[in-house]
Order: C-alpha cells, then sequence, then structure tokens
C-alpha cells in the first residue's frame, strides 16, 4: 500500500501540489489526469522521491520515504514507471 499524506510540492512560488491525499492498495489500478502542467508527474516523482516533497509524508507499506533511516533505493525496487508516450490507432 502506498499512502500518500497531505503533500505539498512548490518550486520557488509555484505551488505545483498543495494537500495531496491518497492511497493506492496493492492491486489496485490508479490513473492520474490532468491537463499538461498540473503536476501528475511531480506527484509520481515526490513517491519515489524524484523530487524531495516540500511537506507532507508518503508511506510505502508504512514505511515513510523520508525517514533519513528509510533505504530509498529497496523501496524503488518495489516501484516502476511507465513513461506515457502517444498511442495511434486505425479506426
Ligand atoms: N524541476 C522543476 N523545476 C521547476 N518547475 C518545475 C519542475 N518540474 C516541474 N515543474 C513545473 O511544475 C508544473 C507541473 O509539472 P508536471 O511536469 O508535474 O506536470 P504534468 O501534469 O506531468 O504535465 P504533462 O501532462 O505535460 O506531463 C509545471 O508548471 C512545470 O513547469
Ligand atoms: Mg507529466
Amino acid at each position: 500500500m502506498i499512502k500518500v499524506e497531505h503533500l505539498y510540492k512548490n518550486f520557488g512560488d509555484l505551488e505545483v501540489l498543495q494537500d495531496i491525499v491518497t492511497e493506492v492498495k496493492q492491486g489496485e489500478v490508479v490513473a492520474v489526469i490532468g491537463p499538461s502542467g498540473s503536476g501528475k508527474s511531480t506527484l509520481l516523482r515526490c513517491m519515489n522521491l524524484l523530487e524531495s516533497p516540500s511537506s507532507g509524508q508518503v508511506l510505502m507499506d508504512d514505511e515513510d520515504l523520508m525517514d533519513p533511516k528509510t533505504n530509498i533505493l529497496n523501496v524503488r525496487q518495489k516501484l516502476a514507471w511507465y513513461f506515457s508516450t502517444f498511442i495511434f490507432s486505425r479506426i
């Protein structure tokens, strides 16, 4: 289970993520949708610490990713990133 608790992320004055609260249970499929620039990739990057959240918590199986004692490389072994691409189909 991945839990996101009151996550905030800003780049200088730009507040990209504000008070994001969500959880993803094992086996669950969740789509994050929104306009370009709304912060989808930033959210995913915060969820594996490719970006450092400004505040809030990300928990992977109750392990706090921001806890200095957490081995982020071990956590990342449970995460995969699929890059989005355009898909064209003939109709
Ligand atoms: N490292 C960064 N430094 C400064 N601003 C950033 C950085 N990364 C993202 N941003 C800004 O944060 C906002 C959210 O970007 P993000 O890439 O998360 O959006 P997105 O929803 O994934 O967009 P898209 O659908 O185009 O992939 C944008 O305004 C972007 O310019
Ligand atoms: Mg993106």
